[in-house]
């Protein structure tokens, strides 16, 4: 039974494995025998890629690739192949979105939302998981193998509701919206996803989606969290282990079966 679930042995990549979740998952893929290949906007030092993977640095390397950069991610794919092969697993993490602190017309009005901040996210979120998938799927499917996991967003599937926002403007007295690019980005991912999957299908590459709900972080006002939690059927956050499992579960042997599917990983958020 084990066995049915394991990644010893698979060489795995992880887009933007530094930041919150993807760091999560290298870690725990790396713990479960799997090499894993971070691809990642910035270098990082060897002691602080050493103090973030404790006990499984031996099996993380860093590869200097924004995912927004073609040419950068082919070398760094290059580079893989010769020496650890064609990589397994492909998990299209990277991501970025509006921030609530951010300038007031990111988080203002749909009527006056900022292009650049739509291309931006847009650019990353959307076009980095095609150009990434692109580069690292042609080589799987010349193996006849592979399984791409796309990083969706509850917010990919329903519209933030824009009253667990509103208590930000009687608090600071200034409009505030979540902004549309990122649902919007999120939401491409879903065909994105089906689009990849039927496309690869005859050449054994597999791809999925995971739609995950908001994990627990302590950046967010207790306002937000309140209203939010009302609003999840399991009434609370995510603990971020709590991701890891559907990851591997993909990843592995046990799914292989399973392409072009949205796995929906959210305490029930979208079922209401
Ligand atoms: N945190 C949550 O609650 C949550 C919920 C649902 C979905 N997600 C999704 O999970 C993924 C990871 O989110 P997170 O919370 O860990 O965010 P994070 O900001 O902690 O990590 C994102 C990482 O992506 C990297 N990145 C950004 N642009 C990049 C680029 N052009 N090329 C390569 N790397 C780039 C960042 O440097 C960062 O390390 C995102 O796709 C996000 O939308 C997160």
């Amino acid at each position: 039974m084990s066995d049915l679930f394991s990644v010893r042995g698979k060489t795995i990549i992880v887009t933007g494995g530094l930041g919150q979740l993807g760091r999560s998952f290298a870690n725990h893929l790396a713990g479960e025998g799997a090499k894993v290949a971070i691809y990642s906007r910035r270098p990082i030092a060897d002691d602080d890629l050493a103090a973030l993977f404790p006990s499984t640095v031996d099996d993380i390397r860093v590869f200097e690739a924004s995912v927004t950069d073609k040419a950068a991610l082919k070398a760094a794919t290059d580079e893989l192949v010769a020496n650890w092969g064609v990589p397994h697993v492909l998990i299209n993490n990277a991501g970025i979105d509006s921030k609530p602190s951010g300038p007031a017309e990111q988080n203002g009005p749909f009527e006056t939302y900022p292009q650049e901040f739509w291309d931006e996210v847009i650019d990353v979120n959307l076009t980095g998981v095609m150009l990434t998938t692109q580069v690292v799927g042609a080589e799987m499917a010349e193996a006849r193998r592979g399984s791409i996991i796309n990083v969706g967003s509850m917010y990919g599937m329903v519209s933030p509701n824009q009253a667990l926002y509103a208590y930000r403007e009687k608090r600071d007295g200034v409009p505030f919206y979540k902004a549309v690019a990122y649902a919007a980005s999120k939401s491409g991912l879903l065909n994105l996803t089906r689009y990849v999957a039927t496309y690869w299908a005859p050449k054994n590459v597999r791809c999925n989606l995971i739609t995950f709900g908001g994990v627990k972080t302590a950046t967010f006002d207790k306002e937000f969290i309140d209203a939010f939690l009302e609003r999840v059927p399991l009434g609370r956050q995510a603990e971020i282990e709590e991701f890891n499992g559907v990851v591997q579960f993909l990843a592995s042997d046990a799914s292989t079966y399973m392409t072009g599917a949205n796995t929906v990983v959210d305490g029930g958020f979208t079922a209401w």
